[in-house]
């Protein structure tokens, strides 16, 4: 096969959702359907994950799942996939964010009891920037679920987007008789006894077909699937693949990843209607993936994946051409050559070296500390620079300084190394070093992360002093001389570590404040490096 072969039948997709509404099923599933796995339950160890009690367990819980599933890679009818895990907690829609900067489409999973929960919100909106083909797929349908047309009608008012639902539901819960296949106009009866993982022997029949249709579902469902389809016929959105791979319209799906039912149908049309690796922008220009020139760019580092190495793991997405193992390349922002020579895929729960890899894929290096996230490699004579992945406002913030005055450098190591992966942001006041180093997290829970790892991992103990700020914003005139602005006095002026101005501030008032007191004033709530 050649290169653009191999890039073409690549896939790659990051899977979203409200915890339990049941992602890790799906994938399961997905992954039987590859072959991947033998039995469902390899995904994740359920049995831990149930005992997960505080808010604390369950980000263990979230660092085990993407310890294990970060990214899986599978075989599937000539294509070759890859799914990203994101993680569920509110407090790492960052990470989330940089996951699907990795990918080139989103499936979406929502209970059809629930419907859009908190977290699927919240997922969605982080989703939509990137403007790339979202799916839904509406699970559970073996329980009792919403009425179908309510859960489209909630997707279109709440995310602003269309629906094509391409099967549609007949019942639910005990009433569960199957999906109708609108592109078919056959429907597929659904069978309790499919549960488990062999794969559906489905049986068709034309929905014209009264009679049988009243065997197989019974008049009562036959009416009503009639009337419904027709409703949907007539109301529905028209099927525009262009609208779809901008994110506009989501294809709809409905099953029942548990009972495995509808997920090899969707499996079929969700790579018919996604997108191969899409290309990428650079400070150079666009780069297309069938390019022969190699690139990628770092999307997330992972440390301590495995406690008794203390390893680092930096995950690269490839954006063009062929990796090799042992090749020579460059590292932009380390401005030096390097040679990733263990490089690794991630199997469920197994580590494999790679010895090459295409656009599309994503790879794992052990990293000795030399990566941040959003760093171009790529070779040496073909120079691109991907565009920084930005990072998101913090929204809490705390000082933190050690305890014990003997253990400053492994403070300052511990520090800097968790901010580089991109867990925490750290400034300090203008002119002060880093004794005293002020921490801003988008989510609570990662100062827990933080403290945890400093003590666990570089065995120093900290004091950590909250701030009263909650809004921060980058100073984008260059020159400027803080020290003269016209502030309010809970105003704060601090600096990132590569110089960059910046205020916090405890409230939009104050920020309306600077902005009205300080002609010319510009404050982004981005920062783009
Ligand atoms: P998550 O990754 O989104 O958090 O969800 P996960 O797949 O872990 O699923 C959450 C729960 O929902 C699990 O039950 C799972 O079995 C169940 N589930 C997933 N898909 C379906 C479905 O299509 N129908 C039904 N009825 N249930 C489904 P659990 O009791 O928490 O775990 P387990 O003991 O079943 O493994």
């Amino acid at each position: 096969m050649d290169l653009k072969q191999e890039i073409n039948r690549r896939r790659t997709f990051a899977i979203i959702s409200h915890p339990d509404a049941g992602k890790t099923t799906l994938t399961e599933k997905l992954l039987l359907y590859g072959g991947a796995i033998q039995t469902a339950g390899s995904v994740k160890g359920k049995a831990t994950a149930k005992h997960a009690v505080s808010d604390w367990m369950e980000l263990e819980k979230q660092r085990g799942i993407s310890i294990t599933s970060s990214v899986m890679q599978f075989e599937y009818d000539g294509y070759c996939i890859n799914i990203l895990d994101t993680p569920g907690h509110q407090d790492f829609s960052e990470d989330t964010y940089r996951t699907l900067m990795a990918a080139d489409s989103v499936v979406m999973v929502i209970d059809a009891a629930k419907g859009i929960e908190p977290q699927t919100r919240k997922l969605f909106k982080v989703t939509a920037m990137r403007h790339i083909p979202i799916f839904t797929f509406i699970n559970k349908l073996d329980r009792d679920a919403r009425d179908p047309f309510e859960l489209l009608d909630q997707l279109e008012k709440e995310f602003g987007i269309g629906t094509y639902p391409v099967n549609w539901p007949i019942g639910s819960g005990v009433d569960f008789k199957g999906v109708f296949d609108r592109d078919r106009r056959q429907i597929m009866t659904f069978n309790e006894f499919h549960r488990g993982q062999d794969k559906l022997k489905a049986i068709e029949c034309d929905i014209t077909d009264t009679e049988k249709l009243d065997e197989l579902i019974g008049e009562y469902s036959r009416r009503d699937l009639v009337d419904q389809i027709e409703l949907l016929d007539g109301a529905s959105f028209d099927f525009d693949i262009d609208q779809v791979r901008c994110g506009k319209l989501t294809p709809v799906f409905f099953g029942s990843a548990l009972t495995n039912f509808g997920v090899e149908p969707f499996l079929e049309n969700f790579l018919k209607m996604t997108t191969a690796p899409l290309a990428r922008s650079t400070k150079e220009g666009e780069v297309i993936p069938e390019s022969e020139n190699f690139s990628a760019f770092v999307f997330k580092i992972q440390a301590n994946m495995n406690k008794a190495h203390r390893d680092r793991m930096t995950f690269m997405r490839i954006c063009s051409g062929k990796f090799e193992r042992d090749k020579e390349y460059y590292h932009v922002q380390g401005g030096r050559s390097l040679r990733l020579s263990q490089p690794q895929q991630l199997m469920a729960d197994n580590r494999q070296i790679v010895n090459e890899a295409y656009a599309g894929d994503i790879i794992g290096v052990f990293d000795p500390g030399i990566f941040s996230i959003g760093d171009t490699i790529c070779e040496a004579k073909h120079k691109v620079e991907f565009e920084g992945i930005p990072t998101f406002a913090p929204e809490h913030f705390a000082v933190i300084e050690h305890k014990d005055s003997l253990k400053r450098k492994q403070f300052v190591k511990g520090v800097e190394q968790i901010a580089q992966e991109g867990a925490i942001q750290i400034f300090h006041e203008p002119n002060t070093g880093m004794e005293r180093v002020i921490v801003g997290v988008v989510g609570v829970l990662q100062f827990e992360v933080l403290e945890h790892r400093l003590k666990n991992e570089y065995n120093v103990d900290v004091i950590r002093s909250n701030m009263p700020y909650q809004f921060i914003r980058w100073i984008g005139n260059d020159g400027i001389d803080v020290a003269k602005l016209n502030l309010t006095s809970d105003t704060k002026w601090v600096q990132d570590f590569k110089g960059n101005n910046l205020l916090i501030f405890t409230s939009e008032w104050n920020i309306n404040w600077a902005l009205e007191k300080n002609d010319g004033l510009i404050l982004e709530d981005f920062s783009k490096n």
